[in-house]
């Protein structure tokens, strides 16, 4: 079976990590047929749109694309490629696994999280309005099935993964009918299923200080999509930033998987940048692939890959983000070098 996958090299560094990840899959006998199609400046150029229909149209053809990052031109009126992608494809579930990676040196060596982040509404609704002059609002909303869809969807992954416990982070305290409704529906839909799976809800002023002082108390963290935004960059902080966290965005039908982090314009062209979220993002693409299309060839070559950048790391072979003297090809090489 070979799967067709839409790549988005996107900006800045983006084309050089592209070209590593795909090198990488070459080297593991990925079945995987990646389709390139731009998004970003770079589609803003060629074609006079930053995220051009024929890209989205392949997305909606194959199901499943990687995504490198991609620059949005400031203050010029378009909105973020990202921002679209995630309205257009109804991609409704933001995924960020974080989690120590060997040899890299932090502050606990004991992080094993999942940020899953409702993707669709809370204040990114962008539903702004000036009242009067010196006055302005931005509205809040959430929808009781957005809300039940996000819970229902972080269960399923739970279980299919056998995590231990979802915490929603939440101020329901303060906003009682918007997160109010996120947390009635979560808790409605964890009491439906029976699941072994425990539950808990925290404010997340006092949940984010526990957070910090141990995060091996928790496991998956469930959080509406500001809430979600800000504690999926704090939890990046724990496991050595953004060079090594990945992300996928998930809807009902489509699935992008991306890095984190941006296209880093200042280092770009370098051969200096690490393409080991975007890899590991890769990883996360193709164990969606398993699980989607039954295909056990792609959760294996997943876990070679895993294990052939972890060995790698394990060695000292980082880029210069980690303290370490690789360039871009350099840990390419080191990685396809400890590919079993
Ligand atoms: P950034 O993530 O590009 O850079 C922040 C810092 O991290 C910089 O010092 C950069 O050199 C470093 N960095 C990022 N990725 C790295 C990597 N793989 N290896 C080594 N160092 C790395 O964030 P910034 O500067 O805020 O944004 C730059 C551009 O990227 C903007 O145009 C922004 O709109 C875009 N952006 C795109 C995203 C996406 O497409 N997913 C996400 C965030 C920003």
């Amino acid at each position: 079976m070979l799967h067709t996958v839409v790549l988005i090299p996107g900006d800045g560094i983006g084309p050089e990590v592209a070209d590593a990840v795909r090198a990488i899959f070459e080297a593991a006998g990925a079945p995987i047929a990646f389709v390139e199609h731009p998004a970003g400046q770079s589609a803003l150029d060629r074609t006079g749109e930053l995220l051009p229909e024929t890209t989205l149209a392949a997305i909606r053809e194959h199901h499943v694309a990687l995504k490198g990052p991609c620059t949005t031109p400031i203050g010029t009126g378009f909105r973020s490629v990202n921002v679209a992608l995630r309205k257009e494809l109804k991609l409704f579930a933001a995924v960020r696994p974080v989690r120590n990676m060997p040899g890299v040196r932090t502050r606990f060596d004991d992080v094993d999280l999942v940020i899953v982040r409702e993707n669709t509404e809370g204040l990114y609704s962008g539903v702004e309005n000036e009242i009067t002059e010196g006055v302005v609002t931005s509205m809040k909303v959430a929808t009781q099935s957005a809300c039940r869809r996000i819970a229902e969807w972080t269960l399923d992954y739970a279980e299919k993964r056998a995590h231990r416990k979802i915490t929603v982070l939440h101020k329901a305290n303060i906003m009682k009918l918007t997160d109010g409704m996120f947390i009635r529906e979560a808790r409605a839909a964890h009491e439906a299923r029976n699941s072994d799976i425990a539950y808990e809800e925290l404010i997340i002023d006092a949940g984010l200080m526990r957070l910090v002082q141990n995060p091996a108390d928790f496991d998956i963290l469930l959080c509406e999509n500001l809430y979600g935004d800000l504690v999926s960059d704090l939890c990046a902080g724990f496991v050595g930033g953004l060079g090594v966290t990945p992300g996928a965005n998930i809807g009902a039908v489509d699935a992008v998987f991306e890095a984190v982090h941006g296209s880093a314009p200042t280092i770009a062209g370098k051969n200096i940048a690490n393409p080991l979220a975007l890899l590991m993002s890769g990883v996360m693409m193709l164990n969606h692939l398993a699980e989607t299309r039954d295909d056990p060839k792609c959760a294996n070559v997943a876990q070679r890959i895993k294990a052939a950048y972890d060995a790698a790391l394990s060695d000292g072979q980082t880029t210069a983000d980690l303290g370490g003297g690789c360039s871009t090809s350099k840990f390419t090489e080191a990685v396809v070098t400890r590919l079993a």
